[in-house]
């Protein structure tokens, strides 16, 4: 009678998205900071866009994704009508000012030191009008 053996099959790849949503859920009251992906672009690297000049969706790709794509520490996901709304409704000036001075679990800037005011205003427009908002962003000059 043959045997038959399928090898391989205890092997697990790792989502760090997932294992650090899991990791948000065992410390809440953590303050996360990751390092953006504008911090390694800034060396010069072609085609790298500089602090200042980047638009919404960029900003919102190198900082913002990390947390609001999965909703890492209960952040209102991209995207989700009923999690932005109530936010939504207090205006673009107010989650601006919560961006540029952190709110709960986020940090400051999204952790992004080198997020101008003016680029806080493109990635908020960006990510709220996923979810309906109708902001205006500003345009990159
Ligand atoms: C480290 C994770 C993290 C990063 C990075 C992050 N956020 Fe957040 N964000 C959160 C969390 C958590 C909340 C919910 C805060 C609360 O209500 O306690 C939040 C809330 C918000 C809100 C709603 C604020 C309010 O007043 O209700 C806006 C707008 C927002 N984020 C925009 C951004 C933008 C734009 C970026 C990128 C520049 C960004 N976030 C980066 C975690 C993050």
């Amino acid at each position: 009678m043959p045997i038959v053996l399928l090898v391989g099959c205890g092997q697990e790849t790792i989502d760090p998205e997932k294992a650090a949503e899991s990791d948000a859920l065992t410390r809440p009251v953590a303050r996360f900071e990751f390092q953006s992906a504008s911090d390694n672009a800034s060396g010069g690297a072609s085609g790298a866009v500089s602090s200042g000049n980047r638009t919404g969706e960029e900003i919102y790709k190198s900082i913002c994704a990390t947390c609001h794509a999965t909703g890492v520490a209960d952040a209102p996901k991209t995207g989700d009508a009923a999690a932005w709304a109530p936010r939504i409704a207090t205006g673009h000036d107010a989650l601006v000012q919560s961006v540029i001075n952190g709110k709960g679990a986020m940090a400051p800037r999204g952790g992004a030191n080198d997020l101008t005011d003016t680029e806080a205003r493109r990635g908020v427009a960006w990510l709220a009008n996923q979810a309906g908002a109708q902001f205006t962003e500003p345009p990159v000059e």
